[in-house]
């Protein structure tokens, strides 16, 4: 996907509803069928779908998509990008720039509770779009132990179920629940939270 495909999906929401019922109204499309049409083929598009339960995760930057263990990140390192993966069909979900997540290996004795609920040997995973504008949160910043968007440099607290600690941003990070299956990393439930950008 281009970036400026790219920037399009995250700044009318991807798949929002809302956003799409604007795009039609502004085009002067018929709205129900229109928008009917547009949410079919969309849903029937398996790398567009969100994550779901049992889906694996591979890594954004690599043509291979071999599944990542936790012993693929290095604990208290930089994220790293994943998409999730439909392990039966081997569709990799990289069809909306919404389904990237970021992935952090943290000690697991330092996570609040709820997310060490979601966390698998202390990985955890978060939606990549930051809330702000769209921007990827690709930075982390060391000493302080937080994720950050370069953009306008808002500030999550990855133990702390990625809520804003500094910056701009309106919301946290949506967060998704991981578990393992034959040491693999696994999808164990949808993102908990909103992903992408704030809708007016
Ligand atoms: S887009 Fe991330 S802080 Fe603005």
């Amino acid at each position: 996907m281009s970036s400026d495909e790219s920037r399009k999906d995250g700044a009318t929401g991807g798949d929002d509803p809302v956003a799409l019922r604007r795009a039609f109204l502004g085009a002067g499309v018929g709205v129900s069928v229109g928008l009917l049409a547009g949410r079919g083929w969309t849903q029937s598009d398996p790398a567009r779908e969100r994550p779901k339960e049992g889906d694996l995760l591979v890594r954004a930057d690599s043509p291979n998509p071999v599944p990542l263990k936790p012993d693929d990140l290095e604990p208290g390192a930089l994220q790293i990008m994943a998409w999730p993966m439909d392990p039966a069909a081997k569709v990799v979900r990289d069809g909306s720039r919404l389904n990237k997540v970021l992935l952090l290996r943290l000690d697991p004795a330092t996570l609040g509770e709820t997310t060490a609920a979601r966390a698998a040997a202390g990985v955890v995973a978060y939606s990549a779009i930051c809330p702000h504008t769209g921007c990827e949160v690709v930075s982390w910043v060391s000493e302080r132990q937080v994720l950050e968007c370069p953009c306008h440099n808002s500030q999550y607290d990855p133990k702390g179920g990625a809520r804003v600690v500094a910056g701009p941003s309106p919301r946290g990070l949506a967060a998704l629940p991981l578990r393992l299956t034959d040491g693999q990393l696994t999808v164990a439930h949808s993102f908990v939270g909103r992903v992408g950008i704030q809708q007016l």
